[in-house]
């Protein structure tokens, strides 16, 4: 990258730090580094226009529609408006703005075709950060957040929910790995994130198995 790039990318490091400052913990600025390292790292292998994965990366989580009443037009709205005051490309803008529009899970059963090779890379990182360890404290944590219950036995998951049923719904927070976490790893676009994805992936079916080991006093 070259210089102005470069002060641009910092620029928006000290915006997003801003703009998350009071975030709830699996949606804070350590999710946005997280995902930002990971998008450098697939962007290694599978190439793709730096500026652009990473600008993605780094502005993905802004004004997410869960914290704000569930206004999806927000985050490429505020995305928008900030990309300009950098005096980028209109037509990078305009990437930029597509890929973080698009790529949340809830939008994700609807998803476009033929994604750009850095739409692929950035949703990739979010989505592996969404799994294994981290993507387990998360969960619960996002789960604490809303004041969900860890489990309930009487509430099965519900796999095939609509985008609003999904957004509105209170269910126990183990649900969420059966209606996401679980499915996350077929759902990779690229080789390298589906390699990375593997691992995380065996992570959360063996923290399951333990979960539920414990719950039923077999363990
Ligand atoms: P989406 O909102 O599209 O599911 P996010 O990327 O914002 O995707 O979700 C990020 C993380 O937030 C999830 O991987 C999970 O850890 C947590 N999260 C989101 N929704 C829930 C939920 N209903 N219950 C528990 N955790 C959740
Ligand atoms: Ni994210």
């Amino acid at each position: 990258m070259t210089m102005e790039e470069n002060i641009r990318i910092k620029k928006t490091v000290t915006f997003v730090k801003d703009q998350l400052k009071y975030a709830e913990g699996g949606h804070d600025w350590w999710h946005i580094l997280r995902v930002w390292n990971t998008a450098k790292t697939i962007a290694a292998v599978e190439g793709g226009n730096l500026l652009v994965i990473e600008l993605a990366a780094l502005l993905h989580d802004i004004a997410d529609s869960k914290f704000h009443q569930g206004d999806e037009s927000l985050g490429p709205k505020v995305a928008t408006g900030f990309l300009k005051s950098l005096e980028l490309d209109e037509r990078l803008i305009q990437q930029v703005v597509f890929i973080i529009g698009h790529m949340s899970f809830k939008g994700g059963k609807e998803q476009p075709e033929n994604k750009l090779l850095e739409f692929q890379v950035v949703q990739d990182a979010d989505r592996i950060d969404a799994m294994g360890a981290i993507g387990i404290a998360r969960t619960f944590n996002y789960g604490g957040f809303k004041n969900r219950e860890i489990y309930n036995p009487e509430v099965p998951p519900n796999r095939n929910q609509s985008k609003e049923a999904y957004k509105k719904s209170k269910a126990p927070t183990i649900n969420h790995f059966y209606e996401k976490l679980l499915l996350l790893k077929d759902l990779m676009n690229t080789q390298t994130g589906k390699k990375m994805a593997e691992q995380r992936h065996q992570f959360m079916e063996l923290y399951l198995d333990q979960f539920f080991a414990e719950w039923n006093c077999e363990s």
